[in-house]
């Protein structure tokens, strides 16, 4: 497996947040981060990092706007439904700031553990819709977007960076610790807890699900003009979905792209033989405690 040394400048290297890891200037922004508040109404898409967090919310906007294509070309995915821990460097602007611009009731990303979710989310019975990703596929994605995003920390070689998913020292911390948390408080809570591996089986059925969360109707032909426009190969041909609008300053094109494979099962053409059994060691171990139905082969 390529190695992913570079001469990277680490400019957000990462600090504990109650003991999670995250990128320096979500620490230094926390205050911020922590405060804000949902309205009644607001919906919140929350995952893990390079669990299928675009592709639901460009699912989600098209259900809002019933389908209507080109209102969905409004803008690029990150402003129309902004990510609260987003705090980059001017010129670029942050979740917050747009989403205290924007009129209730708002469509919001995070990628924050359960634990760190405003209290007004669930006082204010948001609807929150989780979607999960196996770990072996995420922690390849998340190694593939490490590589191209320099306000990551560098992932170093593929090798070590297994170690670090592991061991939870990756923005956002433990994957384990992320879909367990959300799963464990599903039954209590508004949540709506997706599968990649369902959207990717049955992207239609998905899609109905997420509409009857969200107490929408849509009609068959709204529905399937959402299932045609949110394929992978669709939306990785969009401008206003697949990421290309951030600058080569910020993502570093010639080592990969955000819209990268979207296949279920690619972490077999990474992990070598003996990274897969001590992984599925681990997995069994730091998962013993749950019954989440994640399924890792195609
Ligand atoms: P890969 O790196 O495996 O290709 P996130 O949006 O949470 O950062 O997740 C990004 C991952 O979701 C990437 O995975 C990306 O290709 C995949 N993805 C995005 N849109 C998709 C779609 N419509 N169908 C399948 N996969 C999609």
């Amino acid at each position: 497996m390529e190695g992913g040394s570079s001469d990277r400048v680490e400019k957000y290297p990462l600090q504990q947040i109650r003991g999670v890891p995250m990128l320096s200037f979500v620490v230094e922004n926390w205050h911020r981060i922590e405060g804000f508040k949902a309205f009644p109404g607001d919906v919140l898409i929350a995952t893990y990092p390079k669990a299928g967090t675009t592709w639901v919310q460009e699912i989600v906007d098209l259900i809002v706007n019933e389908g209507d294509k080109e209102k969905c070309q409004r803008a690029p995915i990150y402003v129309r439904i902004p990510f609260i821990e987003m705090f980059p460097p001017p010129p670029f602007k942050s979740g917050i700031d747009l989403l205290e611009k924007m009129s209730p009731p708002r469509v919001i990303k995070t990628h924050l553990p359960i634990q760190f979710i405003n209290q007004s989310f669930w006082d204010n019975n948001c609807k929150v819709i989780y979607v999960a990703r196996n770990a072996k596929d995420s922690v390849v994605s998340y190694y593939h977007f490490d590589r191209m995003n320099k306000y990551e920390p560098e992932p170093g070689p593929w090798n070590e960076y297994i170690h670090k998913f592991m061991q939870g020292e990756v923005p956002f911390g433990s994957w384990y610790d992320h879909v367990k948390g959300f799963w464990e408080e599903k039954n209590k809570r508004n949540v709506l807890y997706l599968f990649y591996e369902d959207l990717k089986e049955n992207l239609r059925n998905e899609v109905i699900k997420i509409v009857k969360f969200m107490d929408r109707s849509l009609s068959e032909d709204i529905i399937n003009r959402i299932v045609e426009l949110t394929t992978f190969s669709n939306m990785k041909d969009n401008p206003m979905a697949n990421y290309t609008t951030i600058p080569d300053s910020v993502f570093d094109y010639s080592k990969s792209t955000f819209m990268r494979k979207g296949q279920v099962g690619d972490w077999k053409n990474h992990f070598s033989a003996e990274e897969a059994a001590l992984f599925d060691k681990h997995y069994e171990e730091k998962m013993a405690d749950c019954n989440i139905p994640f399924r890792c082969d195609p």
